[in-house]
């Protein structure tokens, strides 16, 4: 064998030798072929003789050998080792799939591209797919004029390499390797090479998949798993159909042709919710790395299925003319589902219309208030207390960016005429207090009208410790630790490497207390705080350079929509402090209810949409800028290892993450409309609201301590009044209400002992008795309908408040 390899080789070389010289004439071209063709036809025959020869000395019939090497194994090699498919061919070779056949081994193959045994034809089925509309997708709108600009130009440096045109990569043959860092003084000495940097241009994207090719691959059967929902863990197989989960149980009788995905040993939960991201955001005189596409193949690669972008309009811009704005920006990029709330950066009459148009019109149901960003977006105590109470008659949620925005503003000046111009200083200017009496204050403001309060990236223990001490007292406020204040902290403001401190600055900034993470962690195990989101807001080093000589320039924002999941996995469950329930509730379900997209979004159920994750818990991962997703170029996790991850993502039916491998489609989410009044949220509203009405004390005779107002409000045309009055009047004359300082605590309150000469609570006073104090719903409503002429309360139904009334 060795001499007829070696004839071979000097037949090819010898060809190349004599045709150099000859290479301008045509016939001497002729001449060299036909030469080269008759050496490799004696060398053919010679070798096929001789292994004739062989197969009949040892019996081997070394015909069939040659065509089976010739015929299918040579045509596989040439197809995977040539060239692998982009991840738009793959997406393409998936529509393809021919509904019935399927894809599993013992099973058909479906139509694939680069496998002919005639060789790879670039380009011969995806450009002949049509680009239709998504179904699912409300309104195609045009490209706006930032998508147009987004063209990138060098997008084949920075791109991951699945993720390549075939010709692309053959122009660059550039890999981009980064290996995690050993600590954070070698990773930033070093800044990553250019290629990272032009990352943040990649937004080459996969076009969007025509439905009925969508459907067919929508048919799926996840096999084995442990499926995993918010109140509870069963064995279970799921199968999915146009998008939608058909049915959950044991012993499924599904139709054939339906993929299967085999999830023994693994969890299948609902695909994550990202509550806060900012894609495409223009802000700090720049715009985010991240637009709707890149940002949401972030999501998905990291298991979220659905995010929530805020619309934040300027000020004294319409919200209505910003909300199209965003949609236009997000609806033919999104990769995944999405749906929004709308920050209220100015307060006027036309805003509380337009708050109303949102919610009726346009699927909104939270609005969000900054009490920072002076002179951009901050709104004061008076405009935020009316902006709550607006919240409140609409059925929306008031969200707050709690921090306080004079204070911020006046170290900021100090700090720099002291020569601090570093990213340190933008956590000096806002330490931990300035959150937390931000937050306190939101939270007072807001229950004085009963308005549900949700406050976005909870960043400081002291933040997170008043909002548990909140909903201890009953006030309904949830709050949302980010990934960044989960897993990392804000000593990284100190760093020495500028590149490195910059990347973290995000308000309110990281804590430099190191015990930070740990401790919001266990308020969201407990459910002091509610749900994750990741206030992803990306910008690269050259966009972080605007604050090189004043801090307060530093773009604010960090990354977090990929790694949320994985990182309170590793951080939640990994580390004991809860079970994976709880984990899909804070990722996915808490979330889901408290915006209105419950069941639809955040459970595994049939009639949910089909977004699903077959979670991994074995699967180990390091997370590096070098593999991460997004478009920017620093990774604030850089180096950190999750055990735990996505192996598929399911999206809508789709099939996004496979195997590890992402496959993206650009448009092929859809906007979700979030309607207003929750009822997680405004039937615990309406419960407070029972208990905490106007009551008006009379003083007329002698005096019952407290009414419900439903009943005062009902009493009179039942009674004519009059009735009302003397059922005030207490049946053994001995009760008075009494006034002390604090109007609420009075109304609520009943006492039996004057006040100390102070004015506080006489110490001897009880509330105590073992008669039946409380009347009963029952009563409470009886009397309302005029069947009962009175009640006495000493405390009210729902037990005592701290709260004021509405
Ligand atoms: O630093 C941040 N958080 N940037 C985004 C805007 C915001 O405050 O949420
Ligand atoms: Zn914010
Ligand atoms: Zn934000």
């Amino acid at each position: 064998m060795r001499s007829i390899t070696s004839l071979l080789i000097l037949s090819a070389s010898s060809n190349r030798t004599f045709k150099e010289p000859l290479i301008n004439s045509q016939y001497s071209k002729f001449h060299s072929h036909f030469i080269h063709s008759l050496i490799w036809c004696f060398a053919g025959a010679a070798i096929y003789s001789i292994l004739i020869s062989f197969g009949y000395l040892f019996g081997v019939n070394f015909l069939k050998v040659i065509i089976f090497f010739v015929v299918v194994i040579e045509p596989k090699k040439m197809s995977s080792s040539k060239r692998k498919p982009s991840e738009e061919e793959e997406c393409a070779d998936l529509a393809m799939s021919i509904p019935g056949l399927g894809s599993q081994s013992n099973q058909p193959k479906p139509r694939v591209l680069g496998t002919s045994f005639f060789g790879y034809v670039p380009d011969a089925f995806s450009m002949k797919t049509p680009n239709l509309p998504s179904e699912r997708s409300s309104q195609p709108s045009p490209p706006s004029v930032a998508d147009k600009n987004k063209t990138p130009k060098n997008d084949q440096v920075n791109r991951k390499e699945n993720d390549r045109k075939p010709e692309e990569k053959q122009e660059t043959n550039k890999t981009v390797a980064i290996s995690a860092p050993q600590d954070n003084q070698t990773r930033d000495d070093k800044p990553e090479d250019d290629a990272m940097a032009a990352r943040a241009q990649s937004t080459t994207p996969v076009r969007k998949v025509p439905i009925h090719l969508q459907s067919a691959q929508n048919r799926l059967l996840i096999k084995n798993g442990k499926v995993v929902n918010a109140d509870g863990i069963q064995d279970a197989d799921v199968y999915v159909e146009e998008g939608v989960i058909k049915q959950v149980g044991n012993n499924l009788i599904v139709p054939g042709g339906s993929r299967v995905i085999d999830a023994r040993g693994k969890f299948v939960i609902p695909g994550g919710i990202d509550t806060h991201t900012h894609l495409q955001l223009p802000f700090m005189g720049t715009t985010t790395a991240d637009d709707f596409y890149t940002g949401t193949r972030a999501a998905l690669a990291g298991g979220t299925t659905t995010i929530i972008d805020f619309v934040i309009p300027s000020k004294g811009q319409s919200l209505i003319e910003a909300y199209k704005q965003w949609r236009e920006r997000a609806d033919d990029k999104v990769a995944c589902d999405y749906a929004l709330h709308v920050a209220v950066t100015w307060w006027s009459p036309e805003v509380q219309q337009e708050m109303e148009e949102l919610c009726r019109d346009h699927g909104i149901n939270s609005f969000k208030m900054f009490m920072a960003y002076k002179d951009l977006w901050q709104l004061d105590d008076t405009e935020l207390f009316e902006a709550f109470e607006r919240c409140k008659q609409l059925g929306a949620v008031a969200q707050v960016h709690a921090e306080n925005g004079d204070i911020i503003k006046e170290n900021c000046k100090k700090l720099l005429a002291a020569g601090v111009t570093g990213p340190e200083g933008h956590e000096l200017s806002r330490p931990e207090e300035v959150e937390a009496e931000a937050v306190n204050r939101a939270c007072v403001l807001a229950n004085q009208v009963n308005c549900p309060l949700y406050v976005v990236h909870v960043m400081s223990k002291s933040a997170g410790q008043v909002i548990a001490e909140k909903r201890r007292e009953g006030i309904v406020v949830y709050g949302e630790p980010i990934a960044a204040s989960l897993a990392t902290d804000g000593r990284n403001y100190w760093h020495t490497c500028w590149r490195h401190a910059a990347a973290h600055v995000m308000g309110p900034p990281l804590r430099p207390d190191a015990s930070t993470p740990d401790y919001l962690m266990d308020l969201l195990a407990n459910d002091d705080l509610s749900l994750t989101g990741t206030d992803h807001c990306t910008f690269s080093t050259a966009q972080k350079e605007m604050g090189k000589g004043d801090f307060t320039k530093i773009p604010n924002g960090v990354n977090g929509v990929e790694e949320r999941m994985s990182l309170v996995w590793e951080k939640g469950v990994v580390s004991g402090k809860m079970d994976p329930s709880r984990f899909v509730a804070v990722t996915s379900t808490n979330a889901a209810k408290i915006f209105n997209m419950y069941p639809k979004k955040g459970c595994i159920d049939v009639g949910s949409d089909a977004d699903i994750v077959i979670w991994d818990p074995k699967l180990e991962h390091t997370i590096s800028v070098a593999t991460h997703h997004s478009a920017v170029d620093f990774n604030i996790f850089e180096g950190m290892t999750c055990r735990g991850g996505p192996e598929y993502v399911i999206a809508n039916g789709r099939v996004t993450v496979d195997e590890g491998q992402v496959k993206a489609v650009q448009g092929y989410g859809s906007f979700i409309p979030t309607p207003a009044f929750a009822p997680f949220v405004y039937d615990a509203v309406a419960e407070r609201e029972k208990v905490h009405q106007l009551i008006k004390v009379e003083r007329e005779g002698r005096v019952i301590a407290v009414r419900n107002t439903a009943v005062a409000a009902a009493q009179p045309s039942a009674t004519n009044g009059e009735a009302s009055e003397s059922s005030l009047a207490s049946a053994n004359g001995v009760e008075e209400a009494i006034p002390t300082a604090d109007h609420s605590f009075v109304a609520h309150q009943h006492f039996t002992r004057p006040p100390t000469s102070s004015g506080g609570r006489n110490m001897q006073d009880t509330t105590f008795s073992l008669s039946a104090e409380y009347p009963s719903m029952a009563d409470v409503e009886e009397e309302a309908k005029g069947k009962k002429n009175s009640i006495h309360v000493k405390n009210p139904p729902g037990g005592k408040s701290s709260g004021p009334f509405w």
